[in-house]
């Protein structure tokens, strides 16, 4: 009953308050708990900011250290979570994977969901270091590598490096430029409000609805190739190009044409109608992280001139469609060697705090309701029920 405001996409509909995230699309600006993401980007690893979204404030050494030894602790996942690995077929995709492994971490880890905020520290860091675990132990499985143990001396992104890369023929050797690179690209991919996995954990967990389910319903949210499958849509676009002689132009003709779904990947945002500051300094990081690896990737360039030339389209102009974050994050990612089809692994990887402070911050709501849109009845009016006999 009553009148309804249909808001098709949620375009203009907020959905709560909120204090972790602050988002400018006009001008481009991102904040997490009111430090500057470029700030954060440059000299902070993933374990500051992951602390930062959950808890507020940046942590003092001691934090750190706590907090740090909380991942350490939690690094392994059950033996028998393992033997699913068996259970997939080949190829599997592997956000497939990971949701159903986040959704069974309740099996194994129940004891904390009944009171979550008293134990949301400890659930942070299990789900934080094992999702790192289970995303490198299914690239080891991928590849029919032994599995290689998380450690207890390396930081949190060189832990993954290694359980990913350690084999007795290694890619390279881990260095910092690599794990500074990985800090980076997980720290941007942090929170940005509320996004569709965002929502997604949010809407799931109003139903009071434990942490990892939440979560891994965003994941799934998330493998959309609107939303996070994009970086992993972008690097087979930018392929697709340089396989068929380089030609980008007619992508970007193609992308132009009403008679055409097709769209650049990588461009547009719902709420960015300028630059997002996300893209600017993934963009940078591309060209710091390919020299310091004297790597020189023919991608990198059409994608700079695909960039240069839609940024000077008129098509392009009218809808304010720029870089997003996920135009230049695969070309890093391909860099230090992580394979296409984890590209969306890795965002969850990096949204994983943002979703465990928003799904903290709505239990904790005085004013937390259950999610429950309505809709405008467009079907049939009442009509007389026919018994299946009278049918016809
Ligand atoms: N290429 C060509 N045209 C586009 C594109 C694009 N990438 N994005 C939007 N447009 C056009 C669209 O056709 C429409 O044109 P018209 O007004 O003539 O019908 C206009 O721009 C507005 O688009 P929209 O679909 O109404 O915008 P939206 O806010 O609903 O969608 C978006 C936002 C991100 C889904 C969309 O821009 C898109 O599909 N981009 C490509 C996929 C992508 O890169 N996704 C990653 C987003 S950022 C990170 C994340 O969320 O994970």
């Amino acid at each position: 009953s009553g009148y309804i405001t249909l808001d098709s996409g949620f375009m203009n509909t907020g959905s709560c308050c909120s204090s972790i995230t602050f988002l400018d699309g006009e001008e481009g600006i991102l904040s997490y708990r009111g430090y500057g993401i470029e700030d954060l980007a440059e000299n902070c690893t993933f374990v500051e900011v992951a602390y930062l979204l959950d808890h507020g404030n940046l942590p003092t050494r001691e934090e750190l250290s706590k907090f740090s030894q909380m991942l350490g602790k939690y690094a392994m996942v059950h033996e028998d979570m393992i033997r699913f690995f068996d259970g997939y077929p080949p190829n599997s995709p592997p956000m497939a994977i990971l949701s159903s492994m986040v959704n069974s971490l309740c099996s194994f880890y129940p004891e904390m969901l009944d009171n979550p905020l008293e134990n949301i520290d400890k659930m942070a860091a299990r789900l934080l270091s094992k999702v790192r675990t289970i995303a490198a132990f299914s690239y080891k499985k991928s590849m029919g590598q032994p599995l290689v143990y998380p450690r207890h001396d390396l930081s949190y992104c060189a832990n993954f490096l290694n359980m990913m890369f350690d084999s007795p023929v290694k890619p390279y050797e881990i260095n910092d430029t690599v794990v500074k690179a990985l800090n980076k690209l997980l720290i941007l991919h942090g929170d940005h409000e509320q996004n569709c996995s965002t929502a997604t954990v949010r809407v799931a967990g109003s139903a009071r609805v434990n942490l990892y389910a939440s979560i891994s319903a965003g994941i799934n949210a998330l493998w959309g190739p609107l939303h996070g499958g994009a970086n992993q849509a972008v690097m087979e676009m930018l392929t697709q190009i340089h396989e068929e002689g380089g030609n980008y132009k007619q992508f970007i003709a193609k992308a132009k044409d009403p008679a055409d779904p097709f769209r650049l990947v990588g461009f547009g945002h719902r709420v960015y109608k300028t630059h997002d500051p996300r893209a600017r300094i993934i963009k940078k990081a591309c060209d710091d992280v390919l020299t310091a690896l004297n790597i020189s990737d023919p991608l990198l360039d059409i994608a700079k001139e695909l960039e240069e030339v839609a940024l000077k389209d008129e098509y392009f102009i009218a809808r304010n469609l720029y870089p997003n974050v996920d135009f230049y994050s695969g070309i890093i990612y391909r860099a230090i060697g992580i394979p296409t089809n984890m590209f969306t692994v890795m965002f969850a990887l990096g949204r994983l705090p943002g979703w465990i402070a928003h799904w903290k911050e709505m239990w904790d709501d005085p004013d937390w309701r259950i999610s429950r849109p309505r809709q405008v009845y467009v079907g049939p009016k009442r009509r007389p029920f026919v018994p299946l006999a009278e049918r016809t």
